[in-house]
């Protein structure tokens, strides 16, 4: 192989390794070395059979299984694979792609061209998949217990419990049962934000009575009235929004600010002007929830808003700011988090105003 062609396939960013008409490995680039852990000096001249004892998740020699040298005359090759290879403290997971190149149909094998892939990511997808399963099955059987345990005892000693401890386990089972629904109603909305298949039906809404609306909904489930200030400038514009998608970004914010955070929970709106979906800036309001708790560390800031990450201290699911996010970005606009000028953490988010009937 001349020096160019070699700097071609250092290029790729997928593994090539060739081997001869011997097997022997007469060419790999930089991406093979990588993939397979393994250097080029290691590896050139060798029989690719024994320098690569590859198996397949079932532990089956995959050159024994496929044989390109002396197996079926007409094999052209074989479609991806996940196999593994030995390596110092745990096999590496390749994804193995091979094409035998022969002078013409049924002739002997030339080479043999294997395409490597690294499995890491794959990994990393099926670890995330696995993730869901895990904090999903969690949630969910939380609240299942005790709707199971609180309702085999009402029927069974039904006659032995007064009015209230009815009435109390009875309130229990509905707030569980509405964790649950609630939980899946996440879950769906979720995976319509990954999908982009979230639906916003947007109609002209007062941000400001929102705000109130939902302080008056935290006070009433028993916060403190007094932790609650909103701050909103006159004459603000209406936004651009679906009340309900709102109402859950909203009530995440607060909640979070609450649970997470702690002191006063200030929620400040003004209006100002931000570069959404074009590069002119547009008329938006901004809507800051900023607390005086621990806030969040530096380097924790940027992880917030992803999949399942949540603090081990008080942590939920790590659902609700995915979901927030997602749900700014589907009215268009933009959500950042930040610290504080009061020290705790401060989530800002951007909705476009609606632009008055007259004007548009
Ligand atoms: N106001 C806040 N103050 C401090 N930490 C916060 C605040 N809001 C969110 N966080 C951190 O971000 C994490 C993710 O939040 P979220 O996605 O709503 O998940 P959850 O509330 O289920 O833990 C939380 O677990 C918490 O560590
Ligand atoms: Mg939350």
């Amino acid at each position: 192989m001349s020096a160019d062609s070699r700097v071609d396939l250092d290029h790729l960013p997928d593994g090539v390794l060739v081997a001869g008409p011997d097997a022997r490995i007469t060419a790999l680039n930089v991406a093979a070395e990588r993939v397979l852990e393994r250097s080029r000096a290691d590896l050139l001249g060798q029989d690719v059979r024994i320098a690569l004892p590859l198996r397949d998740i079932e532990g089956q020699r995959w050159w024994e299984c496929t044989d390109p040298w002396s197996g079926l005359a007409t094999r052209t090759g074989h479609r991806e694979r996940l196999l593994l290879l030995p390596g110092e403290t745990k096999p590496v997971e390749v994804l193995v792609t091979a094409t035998y190149r022969r002078a013409e149909r049924g002739a002997p094998v030339e080479a043999v061209v294997l395409g490597l892939r690294d499995a890491k990511s794959r990994q990393r997808t099926q670890e995330e998949q696995g993730a869901l399963i895990s904090t999903v099955a969690h949630e969910l059987r939380s609240p299942l217990t005790s709707v199971k345990g609180f309702t085999a005892t009402l029927l069974r000693r039904w006659d032995r419990f007064t009015d209230d401890q009815k009435r109390f386990m009875l309130e229990t089972i509905e707030h569980d049962a509405d964790r649950v629904t609630r939980l899946i109603g996440e879950l769906l909305d979720i995976s319509r934000i990954d999908a982009g298949r979230l639906e916003v039906h947007a109609q002209p809404v007062d941000l400001a009575a929102a705000a109130r609306r939902h302080v008056e909904r935290m006070v009433a489930s028993g916060s403190d009235e007094r932790k609650f200030v909103v701050h909103a400038s006159p004459h603000l514009p209406e936004v651009w929004a679906d009340p309900d998608r709102l109402d859950q970004v909203m009530a995440n914010l607060l909640e979070n600010a609450v649970r997470h955070g702690d002191g006063t929970v200030t929620l400040d709106l003004v209006a100002t002007s931000e570069v959404l979906s074009g590069s002119e800036p547009e008329p938006v309001v901004a809507v800051s929830v900023s607390d005086e708790g621990e806030g969040i560390d530096e380097e924790n800031l940027q992880r917030v808003f992803t999949r399942f990450w949540h603090s081990h201290r008080r942590g939920g699911t790590g659902l609700g700011l995915y979901l927030v996010r997602g749900l700014v970005e589907a009215h268009g606009g933009r959500i950042s988090v930040g610290r504080a000028a009061s020290g705790g953490a401060e989530f800002r988010f951007t909705l476009p105003a609606s632009v008055p009937d007259h004007v548009a």
